[in-house]
């Protein structure tokens, strides 16, 4: 079974599934201007890190296309989301081919998403080795194909490629509180690759890892700082110190496209408020008390003393980094070079 692309350029606009619907129902949107792209990032009709960024980077498309100032709606897309820094990734490799031609801007967001293709297969291929025989693993949010928007996904690519392989024995899914990315796509999806994979609520995990019924916790990630502290899903830290009191690894997938080494560390990075009726509703139906307080941060900061390896296109990277994550990139990148250069 294949997954449906979850973005599809079309000369004049972006086809984009709307992730809100899935599992239930494929519907998707069409796209023409800019603020449309802007409002599907916001309302995470398209969500996961590098798959905002390409939709950042199309956005820009159609602002050519409308002749308009493109630094103008790059900073507009910009502020849609602020914790993944995919998004201004995209958008400063946008800006960077210094021309205001739909065409030629439109071949440089293809190739952005070739890219993260290639990228995602690069870290599955480093990241299925830290499996070992007969592994259950433990997973939150969702980091799927579709969330990366091209490609096989990042820990759920290394996942599914474990099974692919025979070495994984099944998956542990968080239900990933409020907006169920685990319970409804992250579960979709394996069950679309005919993955073995059990959903369980956010606040399991200490019981399932005292219980020894997992091996290892492999996540994905929307920015990691220079010091490798780690931005992802609001639950993450909690379930690194789960992990670490179990004396389990705890694994996060950072393609390049995700790490901010201009960040010095994860106090830095801006994390997301969402709006109350996230936590208050489900859909239509009201779920919280009438009136109660809600506090709804979409993300936290795992430290990097609790991630025992980043697992990036080009390898594994152990933490602590003393001269900085940038450095420590700059090493395994030239070792590449040298490897693809002996080849
Ligand atoms: O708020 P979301 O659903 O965009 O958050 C997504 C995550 O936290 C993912 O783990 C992350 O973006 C990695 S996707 C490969």
């Amino acid at each position: 079974m294949t997954l449906p692309p979850s973005l599809i350029w079309r000369s004049d606009h972006l086809d984009l599934l709307d992730q809100r619907c899935l599992p239930q129902q494929e519907i998707r949107l069409k796209l023409r201007t800019p603020e449309s792209v802007a409002d599907a990032i916001r309302a995470m009709a398209v969500r996961g890190a590098p798959a905002i960024g390409l939709a950042g980077a199309w956005g820009l498309v159609l602002a050519a296309r409308q002749g308009r100032e493109l630094p103008e709606a790059a900073s507009m897309l910009r502020a849609s989301r602020p914790t993944a820094v995919n998004l201004a990734w995209a958008l400063d490799r946008m800006l960077e081919a210094s021309s205001s031609d739909p065409e030629r801007l439109a071949l440089v967001a293809g190739r952005l998403a070739d890219e993260e293709r290639e990228r995602s297969e690069r870290l599955v291929a480093h990241g299925v080795r830290l499996v070992p025989e007969g592994a259950s693993v433990l997973h939150h949010c969702h980091t799927g194909a579709i969330a990366t928007g091209a490609g096989v996904g990042t820990a759920l690519g290394v996942i599914a490629a474990a099974h692919r392989q025979g070495r994984l024995r099944q998956a542990w899914l968080d239900e990933t509180r409020p907006r169920l990315q685990g319970a409804a796509l992250s579960a979709w999806e394996l069950q679309q690759l005919g993955v073995p994979c059990t959903v369980l609520v956010d606040g399991a995990s200490g019981l399932l890892m005292r219980q020894r019924r997992v091996d290892l916790v492999m996540v994905g990630c929307d920015r990691v700082a220079d010091n490798g502290d780690v931005a992802n899903k609001i639950g993450t830290y909690n379930l690194a110190l789960v992990a670490r009191a179990h004396g389990l690894p705890f694994y996060v997938c950072a393609p390049r496209s995700s790490i901010d080494t201009a960040t010095a560390s994860g106090g830095a990075i801006p994390i997301e408020e969402r709006p109350a009726r996230e936590i208050t509703h489900w859909r239509d139906t009201a779920m919280a008390a009438p009136g109660a307080r809600i506090w709804n941060p979409a993300f936290d900061i795992t430290p990097a003393e609790l991630v025992t390896g980043l697992i990036t296109e080009d390898g594994v990277l152990r933490p602590p980094f003393p001269g900085g994550l940038g450095q420590a990139l700059d090493r395994i990148g030239s070792t590449r070079a040298c490897d693809q250069a002996g080849a």
